[in-house]
């Protein structure tokens, strides 16, 4: 029985206006009624398969996830509440201390994956060496230099479709991810994980010791109240911010990939949705109140205002109650600087 583990910290500014702090990126429904944390949580639903999910969240979003879920009919094992995030490393740790010898999933909470029983295939060829105490982790098939994810180089098969990581790099400048795409051994790191708890805690300790001892102490003098767990925050707060990629993966020797191809995105920018779909007959994707007349591989969304648009193409448009976004497409990873314009005018 396999423990999953989502977390559910990251604020996601590229989708700006939709997701603010309060409301960050897994709790909107992007891609379907659900949203992107209750559709994390349901693609782990299987009782043969898996225990309920411990969720790893900012304690301001307690509320809000519990409600999410319990919509879905999940109740969470528990509910690992950071005062204040650390990235996922430190997370990923209190995770760890909580779930012990158990093999544990961890998922970010904010992608898509299209097809579920793939993952799954994924997750028991990925088993006997998680069982061996192996780190392991999902590899994408890369589409483009990307520079916002971790590379992985595809070392020698371990065992049935599980393969040793020669190398892994994360968020690589634009020239080394184009030599790694040349290469042509190479995944995107899905940033899904699979490991034994315990094997992930030994992993910290060699690689990022001050990250294991925050964990254990701040887990140690956790507050409890039913399934809400609240790590010290005193504890929590003398670990170093580090992420999982760059404290363990990088620097780990038992380190396995399963390469799968299960319509993974993680919905980075508009332009992603976009290409996520659905589409009308115009290639737009359209969602809210919008009326759009001769109008050609647009995005348009609002949760505001309704939004009229007429003979425009490739355009990104977003409206929230308050604030409106518009951009050709191709531009939206961009959408980043708005959000540091608007931080500095503060
Ligand atoms: N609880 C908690 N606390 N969750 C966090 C925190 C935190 O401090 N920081 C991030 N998260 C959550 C985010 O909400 C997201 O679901 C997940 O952890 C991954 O964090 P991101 O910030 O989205 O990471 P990334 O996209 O830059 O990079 C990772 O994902 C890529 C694939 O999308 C890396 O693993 C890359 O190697 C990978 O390619
Ligand atoms: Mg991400």
């Amino acid at each position: 029985i396999i423990t999953p583990v989502i977390l559910s910290g990251g604020s996601g500014t590229r989708l700006w206006p939709m997701s603010r702090p309060e409301r960050p990126k897994q709790m909107l429904s992007l891609t379907a009624a659900e949203t992107m944390l209750q559709l994390t949580a349901l693609r782990t639903r299987d009782e043969a398969r898996f225990a309920s999910p411990l969720v790893v969240a900012n304690a301001a979003h307690a509320d809000a996830i519990t409600e999410q879920l319990q919509h879905v009919g999940i109740a969470p094992a528990a509910l690992i509440l950071e005062p204040k995030g650390r990235n996922t490393a430190p997370a990923i740790a209190l995770a760890a201390v909580e779930a012990g010898d158990r093999p544990m999933l961890v998922m970010p909470s904010d992608h898509v994956i299209d097809d579920v029983p793939a993952f799954h295939r994924a997750i028991e060829a990925a088993l006997p060496m998680v069982e061996a105490g192996w780190l392991v982790t999902f590899g994408i098939s890369p589409t483009g230099p990307e520079t916002g994810y971790g590379y992985i180089q595809i070392g020698a098969e371990i065992g049935a479709g599980v393969h040793r990581v020669e190398r892994f790099v994360e968020k690589p400048a634009r020239e080394r991810a184009q030599a790694m795409l040349d290469a042509g051994d190479h995944a995107w790191n899905g940033g899904i994980f699979l490991f034994k708890g315990s094997a992930l805690l030994e992993a910290l300790d060699e690689h990022a010791p001050a990250i294991r001892a925050a964990a254990d102490a701040a887990m140690a003098a956790a507050r409890r109240d039913g399934a809400r767990i609240y790590p010290d925050a005193d504890r929590f707060g003398q670990s170093p911010s580090e992420s999982i990629d760059i404290a363990v993966m990088e620097r780990a020797d038992r380190v396995a990939v399963v390469p799968v191809a299960m319509g993974w995105s993680d919905v980075g920018s508009w332009d992603a949705l976009h290409a996520l779909g659905p589409h009308d007959a115009s290639g737009n994707a359209i969602g809210g109140e919008v009326i759009a007349i001769d109008a050609e591989n647009c995005l348009i969304r609002t949760d505001g205002p309704t939004v009229a648009a007429v003979g425009v193409s490739d355009l990104i448009i977003v409206a929230s109650a308050d604030k409106l976004l518009i951009l050709p497409r191709g531009r939206s990873q961009d959408v980043k600087k708005i959000v540091e314009a608007l931080e500095a005018r503060r």
